[in-house]
């Protein structure tokens, strides 16, 4: 991979180790990949911000680089951390993690990263189309490339924070359009409504096509937030950082049709728990304003059932704006969260063994990463089953 002579300097170690160190990072994987030079990115998004995903020997490699005087070049933003400071009443988390994870969180403001602690960064700055990125977090990627049509690898937590440090990305992948075209066409036969759907699409054909990009044919008139749950469980089950919908398609690509039965059989495999849920969590990805202005409506003069926690999970910024929603949210007795969410927190620690979510992403996740039965159910449902009739 060509370097600029100022490139070169960085990987001798003119600037310190700090940047030495992301320069090494960067350099390694263009010459994987292929990548032919570094390009500037507009942002970055670094993950591997919970105590509870990262532990201590990434926590020791952050405080190094702060040590070494390491200092973002670009707009970054952080993923979720373990828990609101805000509700920690709701969070009764033990103390030493906590303080474990109020020391992360300082290390990347020392950084001078923006603690967004969320995972839907494009709610609060919309990237430009065809701007370049590199974002880890596997949701906001998939959304980046193929809702908004900027450019962006699925980073990792280390890759995103070296391109954060300098500011640059290798130019392979997601970055060169011959490799943003649709490799596979999906035709859905069953009208899709609402995210569960949407995201139970996402878990089949991720789980088919792992890495190759698909153009969805077929899905009518989705939403943002639809399309969200479909690129969130897309990268859950497959590698593919981009998919295509609504355009036209060339010939000659493979072909594979999806069925109403395969989505039920989807549902139906998520829904590991018996019994009624101990909590009710909307919000993965983080909620827009429109779907919190939609549970608001759900939940208007309603009042939770007793023994039922109803987390709602979004970033401060968005919360900022849903006040007179989430007034009528907490009302009934829901929580509107911030900077964390039901999977990257302690969930058994706080007393939840059966979760219902209408994502299906949480539904893919949450038994094995936070030892819980899940229901996976739609967000009207999910509201029914938290609120008393
Ligand atoms: Fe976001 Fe947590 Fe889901 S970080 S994508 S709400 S697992």
């Amino acid at each position: 991979m060509y370097l600029t002579k100022e490139e070169e300097r960085i990987l001798e170690g003119e600037k310190g180790w700090a940047y030495q160190t992301a320069m090494k990072v960067l350099v390694k994987l263009g010459d994987l990949f292929g990548a032919t030079r570094l390009i500037p990115v507009k942002s970055a998004h670094i993950s591997g911000v919970s105590y509870k995903t990262i532990g201590d020997a990434a926590t020791e490699f952050l405080e190094e680089i702060v040590k070494a005087g390491g200092v973002v070049q670009v707009k970054s933003t952080i993923n979720p951390a373990g828990f609101d400071p805000e509700h920690l009443k709701e969070m009764p988390i033990p103390e030493e993690y906590r303080a474990k994870q109020t020391r992360i969180l300082n290390l990347y403001k020392r950084m001078k990263i923006e603690p967004a602690l969320t995972c839907t960064p494009y709610y609060i700055q919309r990237p430009e189309a065809g701007s370049h990125l590199a974002w880890a977090e596997s949701s906001a990627v998939v959304y980046a490339n193929s809702v908004l049509k900027a450019w962006t690898n699925r980073e990792g937590g280390p890759s995103a924070l070296a391109s954060a440090l300098i500011g640059k990305t290798p130019n392979y992948g997601m970055h060169r359009a011959e490799n943003r075209q649709a490799e596979v066409l999906v035709r859905v036969e069953p009208e899709l409504k609402g995210e569960t759907e949407y995201g139970a699409l996402g878990i089949y054909v991720g789980k088919i096509l792992g890495g190759k990009v698909p153009n969805f044919i077929g899905l009518r008139g989705p939403t943002e937030s639809e399309l969200k749950h479909l690129g969130a469980a897309l990268a859950s089950t497959g590698m593919t950082p981009i998919f295509h919908h609504g355009a036209g398609h060339e010939e000659g690509l493979e072909e594979v049709t999806v069925e109403e039965a395969d989505l039920k059989g989807v549902v139906e495999e998520l829904s590991t728990a018996s019994g009624e849920p101990d909590m009710v969590f909307i919000g993965c990805p983080h909620c827009s304003l429109g779907e919190i202005e939609r549970i608001a409506r759900l939940m208007r003069g309603r009042k939770l059932k007793d023994d039922i926690k109803l987390w709602v999970c979004t970033s401060r910024y968005v919360r900022d704006k849903a006040r007179v929603h989430v007034k009528v949210i907490e009302a009934a007795g829901g929580h509107v969260i911030c900077d964390t969410c039901a999977v990257v927190t302690w969930l058994r620690e706080i007393g939840v063994e059966r979760l219902m979510t209408n994502s299906a992403k949480t539904a893919y996740y949450a038994p094995v990463l936070n030892k819980v039965g899940v229901a996976l159910a739609p967000t009207s449902k999910c509201i029914d089953a938290a609120c008393k009739p």
